[in-house]
């Protein structure tokens, strides 16, 4: 099973990164992919990211609209937007291998990185806030790759174990 990658367009807090780092080895992800202009030192991840900082494999990139071109990976772009795809559609599903692109903390995605994703995707609020942070929907879109995989069976829970 290929696992989930996580791509970040252009992260400005050293927090939201730890803390991303930690749900990727908390869910088993696969690569990270930052920008090498990102250049806060791995040690520095270590609050948030609770020493998984070294587990969790990282890639840096030169140019992300570069990468994403010329990348193989299924796209799916996270935004706060109406018109873009409920990750809670039963007819969305997250495919192995996919990778998952998320926003500057201010700015979200760029125009170009949407335009070169192949689905936008967006996750529900019910308050007037529909933005939330980048760390949180990082979680929550994991969170969703895990349930499908439970609900097609490619995964079984047993005691937080997990059984492939
Ligand atoms: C703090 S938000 C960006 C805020 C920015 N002002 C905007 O409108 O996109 C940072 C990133 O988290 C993700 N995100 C935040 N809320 C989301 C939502 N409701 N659904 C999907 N992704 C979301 C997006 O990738 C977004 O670029």
């Amino acid at each position: 099973m290929r696992r989930t990658n996580i791509f970040l367009e252009n992260p400005l807090d050293p927090t939201n990164v730890g803390c991303i780092i930690r749900d990727v080895y908390a869910f088993d992800a696969g690569t990270l992919y930052y920008p090498k202009s990102f250049k806060t030192k791995i040690s520095k991840f270590h609050g948030c990211a609770c020493g998984t900082e070294n587990k969790v494999r990282i890639q840096k990139f030169d140019d992300a609209t570069d990468f994403l071109k010329k990348t193989n990976f299924r796209k799916i772009g996270f935004v706060a937007q109406t018109n873009a795809t409920l990750i809670t559609d039963p007819d969305f599903k997250f495919k192995d291998g996919d990778l998952l692109i998320f926003g500057n903390e201010k700015t979200g995605l760029t125009n170009e990185a949407k335009q070169l994703c192949d689905e936008l995707v967006t996750i529900p609020t019910l308050g007037y806030m529909a933005c939330l942070n980048v760390a949180h929907s990082v979680a929550i879109s994991l969170y969703e790759v895990l349930r499908q995989k439970i609900e097609i069976g490619a995964i079984t829970i047993k005691k937080n174990k997990v059984i492939e």
